[in-house]
């Protein structure tokens, strides 16, 4: 009988060497005659274990990793096919504390099924949602989902159904669902675990998307840099497409929804949805003015919903398992599931979905295990580069929407950078303006002219130069940006800089210049 093995071709797999892994077993397999499947899954999510090998046997999923090329023939000699013991044999899969600890309902498949097998998806619980949508009105659908409390997952946090409702209302011959899988934020990839992983759950919540709006077409936007997300969604819309899960009859129900995927020349601003709209258009990728909201007139000016993927992919199982279900999950107006992707400095990285509510001291010490290199935790900057650092004080902050924004800081798209204690705050604030004076789209004075402004204030307190009035200008130009921006790149780019003056205010006093020796 046919053993199967599972390889990772998740991005970050490969990166780790998953495709030559793949290789050496094949070519091991065939050497000694053995009977092996190898499935190519996505991720866990448990990068530092990466590439995570698995052995399908009669006690479950065994893991084993993090496993090199060169680790083939022993961990066969061992015993592998059977689960054996090896020194990188870590045990059945979802058994390792890190997984079995959380609670993964948008990430359900990810890494467990063939990424492209649409039998696989549909034997793990896949398409379950969209059968039920199918059966309901356009408004219940959008009740269903705002009942759920789930809220965009991209950074700001809006209602999903408010506003699927806005464009369900709006009037317009043609509607559009336009994922926004740009993924532009520092440390974060979920979006993209989900792309290679799971494919069809993306799918799946479009369509439900679309046929509680009245779309009939939808895009996912997503970034050059993910070229292995880009080829599994092409090639998942085009199963899903043969399969009549998209077309002109959803799963036959006289109902029409079809996608396809856009990649960008590469912009963080582009993440930003009015922007993002014009590059779908094909115009230069600059910020429109709001009002009209893009729920009224968004892609080709008909109204459109710009969601997240993790927002789209989470859907599916809201309408399969139910609102209540969902919302049972979470704290306070944070309801739910949220894909908490742990980056930078740190022994134990990846994602790791939970509901809200985990405080960040937890997720930091104790899932991340602290710093990779074995130095003290300094500073973790949440949310993206337009993200706040908070220090060791605010660890006890849960993660919860709500109580970031109480502390001057963002969930944003979930993402954790750590530091350790080597960090130099000063220079972090100063990459923050650099980042906005690199990224800007240019259209408004306070984020054009006040990022460059800031790289230089920040540049005369590392020298020494007048301090004080220095760290006042850098707080002025802040709130002139954090005011007077038209979008979040300007206005959020103050909060890493003014929380790393806050919270770190030694790093911005540097030593006086020392008087040059007689
Ligand atoms: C500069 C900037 C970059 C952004 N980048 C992204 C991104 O990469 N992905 C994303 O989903 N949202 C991003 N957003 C937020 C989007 O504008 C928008 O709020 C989101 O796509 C809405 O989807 P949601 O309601 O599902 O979160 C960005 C916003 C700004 C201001
Ligand atoms: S804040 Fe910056 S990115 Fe946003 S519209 Fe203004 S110039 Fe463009």
């Amino acid at each position: 009988m046919t053993v199967r093995l599972y390889v990772p071709r998740d991005a970050a797999a490969l990166a780790l060497g998953a495709d030559r892994v793949a290789k050496a077993f094949s070519r091991e397999a065939e050497t000694r005659g053995l009977d092996i499947t190898i499935v190519r899954n996505g991720s866990r999510g448990m990068h530092w274990l990466e590439p995570l090998v698995e052995v399908e046997t009669a006690e479950g999923r065994i893991a084993y990793g993090p496993v090199r090329p060169a680790d083939v023939p022993a961990l066969l000699d061992a015993g592998l096919l059977d689960g054996k013991a090896h020194p990188l044999c870590l045990g059945g899969t979802e058994e390792i504390p890190f997984l079995k600890n959380q609670t993964r309902l948008t990430f359900a498949r990810c890494g467990v099924i063939d990424p492209l097998s649409l039998e696989d998806y549909k034997a793990h619980g896949g398409l379950r949602g969209l059968e039920k949508a199918i059966a309901m009105a356009p408004a219940d659908i959008v009740k269903k989902v705002t009942d759920s409390g789930l809220r965009g997952r991209g950074g700001a946090g809006f209602p999903t159904g408010i506003k699927w409702k806005t464009v369900l209302d709006a009037p317009g011959d043609q509607k559009y669902i336009v994922c926004n899988a740009d993924e532009g934020d520092s440390g974060t990839f979920a979006d993209r675990m989900i792309m290679e992983g799971d494919p069809f759950v993306l799918i799946e919540g479009m369509a439900i998307a679309g046929l509680s709006t009245g779309a009939t077409k939808g895009y996912v936007y997503t970034r050059s840099e993910y070229p292995h997300a880009i080829a599994v969604m092409n090639d998942a819309v085009a199963i899903a497409r043969a399969a009549g899960m998209l077309g002109p009859s959803v799963l036959g129900s006289g109902r029409a929804f079809d996608m396809e995927i856009r990649v960008g020349a590469g912009a963080y601003v582009c993440g930003e949805e009015t922007a993002l709209l014009n590059s779908l258009e094909g115009k230069r990728g600059i910020v429109r003015a709001k009002p009209p909201l893009p729920a009224l007139q968004g892609f080709m000016g008909r109204p459109t919903v710009v969601n997240n993927v993790i927002s789209l992919a989470s859907v599916p199982v809201v309408m399969g398992k139910g609102a209540a279900y969902y919302r049972d999950f979470g704290m306070g107006r944070s309801r739910g599931t949220i894909p908490i992707q742990i980056a930078g400095n740190v022994k134990h990285g990846g994602l790791y979905e939970t509901a809200f509510g985990l405080t960040l001291g937890e997720i930091v010490d104790t899932i991340g295990g602290g710093t990779a290199s074995g130095r003290p935790v300094r500073a973790v900057q949440v949310g993206g580069p337009l993200g706040a650092y908070f220090p060791r004080a605010l660890f006890d902050t849960p993660f919860d929407y709500e109580a970031f924004a109480a502390k001057d800081g963002l969930i944003g798209h979930a993402g954790i950078t750590v530091f350790d204690d080597t960090v130099d705050m000063l220079k972090q604030a100063r990459f923050a303006m650099e980042f906005c004076a690199v990224e800007s789209c240019g259209k408004c004075t306070p984020c054009r002219i006040g990022s460059t402004r800031g790289v230089e204030t920040a540049d005369k307190i590392a020298q020494g130069i007048e301090p004080e009035k220095n760290r006042e200008l850098l707080a002025d130009l802040c709130n002139t940006m954090k005011f007077g921006s038209l979008c979040a790149l300007g206005g959020f780019t103050p909060y890493p800089v003014m929380s790393a003056m806050t919270h770190f205010p030694e790093d911005f006093s540097p030593a006086p210049m020392v008087e040059a020796a007689e």
